[in-house]
This record gives structure tokens, sequence and C-alpha cells, in this order.
């Protein structure tokens, strides 16, 4: 699909100028907050592809079916939940976001069975009671900017043995932080394959978006990472 340049580059600095801003995680979900219901037409914009390459990744290694549960951790506004409807998934879906305005978009949608507010910090245990999932997605959520790394591990106490973990996240490393970032992820994730907890399905590589206006070449896309993970 090709994207107008002259929206993507509008809709890009809207995310890059205006809504990733804050200087702290808890001032970044207000900026979502402020953002929520505008959010969709930027992804739109840029040609956000990450929650649909997921979706497919999620029904191929998680053999989703109508009893099937799955927790969209940062649904945002739900997109993972279209996705996978729009791949026939029939099963339950629940979402758990840290702002109140993106929930409210993923609510008018009517697809989530359950939709929990939480402020995801270091190492905390998940708000969603005692269910075990079958599959635990995460898009665009882990950055060094909004959740860490040490976070990946509570996923795996929320998940069946045998359930799958995906999460998907920006490669592009622009500041020192973001290699930090992807280095810490890198080794949480083999301390728990270490450890026998989990074990590594496959690492897909991806487009984020569809344009990228932090490289030399616009019309280019900006790469992400689908790292699939089962839970041992
Ligand atoms: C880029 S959006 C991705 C949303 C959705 N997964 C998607 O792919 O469209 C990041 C989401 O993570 C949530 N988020 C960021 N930091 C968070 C935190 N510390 N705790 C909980 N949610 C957080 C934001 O509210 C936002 O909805």
């Amino acid at each position: 699909m090709s994207l107008d340049l002259e929206k993507a580059k509008v809709a890009w600095n809207l995310i890059y100028n205006d809504l990733l801003v804050s200087d702290t995680k808890e001032g970044l979900l207000e900026c979502y907050d402020r953002h929520a219901f505008r959010y969709d037409q930027y992804i739109k914009d840029i040609g956000y592809n990450m929650p649909a390459k997921t979706a497919k990744l999620l029904m191929e290694y998680g053999s989703l079916g109508p009893e099937s549960e799955v927790l969209d951790v940062g649904a945002g506004t739900g997109i993972l939940g279209k996705e996978l409807h729009n791949l026939g998934y029939t099963g339950k879906i629940d979402g758990l976001d840290g702002s109140s305005g993106m929930l409210k978009v993923a609510e008018s949608r009517k697809l989530y069975r359950n939709l929990v507010q939480q402020f995801l910090t270091a190492d905390c245990a998940l708000d969603i009671g005692d269910v075990m999932y079958d599959a635990i997605a995460s898009v665009g959520v882990f950055s060094a900017l909004q959740v860490g790394a040490s976070v990946a591990k509570s996923l795996f106490n929320h998940v069946k043995t045998g359930g799958v973990v995906i999460i998907s996240y920006r490669v592009i490393e622009t500041t020192t932080s973001d290699s930090e970032f992807n280095a810490e992820l890198k080794d949480t994730i083999k301390s728990l394959c270490d450890k026998g907890k989990a074990s590594v399905i496959a690492e897909h590589s991806t487009d984020l978006y569809g344009v990228n206006f932090f490289a030399g070449d616009p019309s280019k896309p900006c790469p992400g990472m689908c790292l699939c993970l089962r839970k041992t």
C-alpha cells in the first residue's frame, strides 16, 4: 500500500513532536490521553503495520480458537483486537493499558471482554486477576520511553504452559536509551530462556511503519521486530 508522504510527515511530527514528548513515563500516559481520539488516524497515515503482523503470528503460533483467551498488554485503542477479529478470531480478548483515553476508544470497538487500566512499572505484577491466558501480545509498548524490559518477565506469570507471548517493538536505535533498552530486553529474554521458563519460537523482522523519517529516505519502512516466545 503506498502512503501519502505529506500526510505521513504530518502524522509523524504529531507523534514524535507532540505525543511522545513527556520526560516521565507517567506524563506520557497523559499525552496518550490527549491524543487518543486521533491516534488511529496518525497510525493509519504512517502505515503502522505491527499489530496486523502480530495478529497473524498469534493465530499461527497460538493455535487460537473460539475457546481461547488472549491478553493485549498496552492495548491502546484496541487495534490488535480489530486485526484478530479481521482474521476470524472469535475467542476472548482482554486488554490492559495505562491510558484511560486510549482504553475508552478500545472499549468503543466492542471487541474486548475486559479492559483494565494499569500503569506498568519495573517488575510489576499485572492487575488482571488469576486468568491464565493462551496467548499474550504487546505491540509498540516495550521501549525506553514506555514499558521497561523487566515487565516481560511478568507476562509469563499470566500465560499457560505451552502458551505464546509475542513482544513486538521498534528496533530502530535513535538514542542511547533505545540501544540500552534493546540490549536489556534481549538479556531479560535470555535469562528467562536460561532458567527454562521460555523458549524462542521465532524472531520476525517486520515493517513497524511504512515510512521512516528518522532515515535519509522516508519512503522506506521503519523496522520493527516481533519476538515470538513460548512458555515452557
Ligand atoms: C504506541 S501505543 C501502542 C498501542 C497499541 N498496542 C497499538 O499497537 O496500537 C503504546 C501504548 O502503551 C501504553 N503505555 C505506555 N506506557 C505505559 C505504561 N508505563 N503502563 C501502561 N501502559 C503504557 C500507552 O498508553 C499506549 O496505549
